[in-house]
């Protein structure tokens, strides 16, 4: 089968198209032809190994968690899934995913049937997006209907979404991006755009109940600031919370890091399925553009979510 292998640490330009084995299914696996594979920023930071969990990895690589498919093979124990069905999941996070390729091994706990509405494209450009946003809002965020959210970069591939999921869930919701994306995240249903290239977040923006911090360093400081006393900071991509409890030592501040689930998948589905949910793909690329994919994500411009395909 042909996938994009990884050589070394370093530049995307240490990917290739190569023929390599097909993998062996385990009993609780299933072998999955990929139909479209989705890229997310941890797949530049496992590229150049600055994620943590990436550095036991060990060259040449297969990199890439987001994936959809058919299922062709199943493993001994599998009594879930059935060869032909459509699925979609977030393979082996946070060890080497191996979805950069036209077949993947998959464990069946990590994958859900892929929701009818949603093409191949739109269900890999998903999941760990997906899962983040979900886990973040619900499992660490405890988010209650009527209570004032904001997510801030509201048009990025985890943002787009957890404001659609925010919204879902009966918040009141204000997105941040920059003025270009204004149009796109109201029509996620944002009740408030700030764009943070004009204002200044904490001018706008007060008594917030959560804050779902997807950009970092550049805002995590000004979520601290918005909140009310005792709400909630998730932030995924800012992990010093010393420095930000020292500032506001009356809220509760978290960084988290994803965990892959099936079952959290089938509970996302319903939204999908009841058009509460949309995947924005900006783009689709063909395999061997991996490395034009990565320098977008790195230029962290990109609107929703890039996927590419064999
Ligand atoms: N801990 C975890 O489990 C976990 C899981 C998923 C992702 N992450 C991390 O979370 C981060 C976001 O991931 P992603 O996939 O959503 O990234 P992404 O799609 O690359 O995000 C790009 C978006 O961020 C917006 N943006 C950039 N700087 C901003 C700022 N200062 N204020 C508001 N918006 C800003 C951009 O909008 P403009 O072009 O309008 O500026 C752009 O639309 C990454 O660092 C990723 O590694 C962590």
């Amino acid at each position: 089968m042909k996938a994009v292998v990884l050589s070394d640490w370093g530049g995307a330009e240490n990917f290739a198209i190569q023929d390599i084995p097909q993998p062996a299914i385990k009993p609780d696996e299933v072998l999955v032809k990929v139909k479209a594979f989705g890229v997310n920023p941890a797949d530049y930071k496992a590229r150049t190994g600055t994620a943590p969990y990436s550095q036991n990895y060990s060259h040449p690589i297969v990199l890439g968690w987001d994936m959809a498919g058919e299922v062709v093979e199943v493993g001994r124990d599998i009594t879930d899934f059935k060869l032909g069905d459509a699925v979609y999941g977030m393979v082996n996070f946070p060890n080497p995913g191996n979805a950069y390729a036209e077949y993947v091994a998959a464990p069946a706990a990590n994958l859900a049937l892929k929701p009818a509405t949603l093409s191949f494209e739109e269900a890999a450009a998903a999941p760990l997006a997906v899962l983040t946003a979900w886990q973040s809002l619900t499992e660490h965020g405890h988010l209650e209907a009527g209570q004032k959210v904001l997510v801030q970069a509201a048009s990025g591939g985890v943002g787009h979404l957890g404001v659609q999921l925010a919204k879902a869930l009966g918040a009141y919701v204000i997105g941040t991006a920059s003025g270009k994306n204004e149009a796109f995240v109201r029509s996620l249903g944002a009740d408030e755009f700030v764009d943070y290239t004009q204002n200044s977040v904490e001018e706008l923006v007060s008594d917030i109940d959560l804050v779902f911090d997807t950009a970092g360093i550049d805002t995590i400081f000004s979520s601290a600031k918005v909140l009310k006393p005792n709400g909630r900071l998730i932030s995924i991509a800012y992990g010093a919370m010393d420095k930000v409890l020292a500032v506001r030592p009356d809220i509760h501040a978290e960084r988290i890091l994803v965990h892959t689930s099936g079952d959290d998948l089938r509970t996302i589905n319903k939204f999908i399925d009841e058009g509460k949910l949309k995947i924005t793909v900006s783009e689709v690329l063909p395999a061997d553009q991996i490395a034009d994919a990565h320098l977008k994500l790195e230029s962290r411009r990109t609107t929703g979510k890039i996927v590419l395909t064999f």
